[in-house]
């Protein structure tokens, strides 16, 4: 089982960049680097992460997995399992919550938590990943910008009472220890029966380019395969513009 060396921030730019340094310095896997807030978070393709003070869990894992570089996607799916499973323990009802590709859980269709893994190569092996965690547990989205109001949640808004911080951070690391010890297992199959995403029409952005179709399935490496009119496309990095519900 992997072990923790916690390291604790009022605030700090993102504990992505915190956590890299630290690995670039020769840290052991298990570092965490754990912020009150951040002043510059971060999400997928560049966005920002809403990240208020004391509301919420900013955290950055450091692993150092034998991996190769085609299963990065793995630890974004043992960082979106682990929620889900700090979510059960907090006592939420599994039916209530879910995955959507790529990277994010739900939490009554809105988003309740997101995973950022950042990686470093030497050739095709992991040299080491950061896999980061916004878990909304308490936040008061009151003054965040009209599109992250409209698309999140919390679990104190969906529960209707507060939790308490340092036992969601300690339930989320000890479920993040444990799904990443069943490596070299495939976290794929448990993604996969939580992904609401299959089965429906989606949209997606790829690059420059829109993808619509079915959600199809997910691969071994993370990609999306999308039953589209001109046949199955396969997207490996690319923004689930919404998703359509089956009448
Ligand atoms: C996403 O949904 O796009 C991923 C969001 C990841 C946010 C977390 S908060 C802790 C860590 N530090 C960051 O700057 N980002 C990740």
């Amino acid at each position: 089982m992997i072990h923790y060396d916690v390291r604790r921030f009022a605030s700090v730019p993102s504990t992505m960049d915190i956590c890299r340094q630290l690995a670039e310095q020769g840290a052991p896997e298990g570092v965490v680097v754990v912020a009150d807030a951040q002043m510059a978070g971060r999400g997928r393709a560049g966005r920002a992460w809403y990240s208020p003070p004391g509301q919420a869990i900013y955290l950055s894992l450091l692993l150092r997995p034998s991996l190769t570089a085609r299963r990065l996607s793995w630890l974004t799916m043992i960082g979106a399992l682990a929620v889900l499973d700090a979510l059960d323990a907090l006592g939420v009802p599994s039916s209530r919550a879910g995955l959507k590709w790529a990277n994010d859980v739900l939490l009554d269709g809105k988003k309740v938590a997101g995973i950022l893994v950042e990686a470093a190569l030497t050739a095709d092996r992991l040299d080491y990943a950061v896999l980061g965690v916004g878990f909304n547990v308490n936040t008061d989205f009151g003054d965040a910008p009209e599109a992250v109001r409209a698309q999140a949640t919390c679990v104190r808004q969906a529960i209707g009472c507060a939790m308490d911080l340092s036992n969601a951070l300690d339930l989320l690391l000890a479920a993040l220890a444990k799904r990443y010890a069943q490596l070299p297992a495939s976290p794929l199959p448990a993604y996969v029966a939580r992904l609401e995403t299959l089965g429906r029409p989606v949209r997606l952005r790829v690059g420059d380019e829109e993808v619509v179709g079915v959600a199809e399935r997910v691969e071994e490496d993370g990609a999306l395969v999308v039953n589209t009119s001109s046949g199955l496309r396969r997207v490996t990095f690319g923004d689930l513009l919404d998703r359509c519900v089956h009448s």
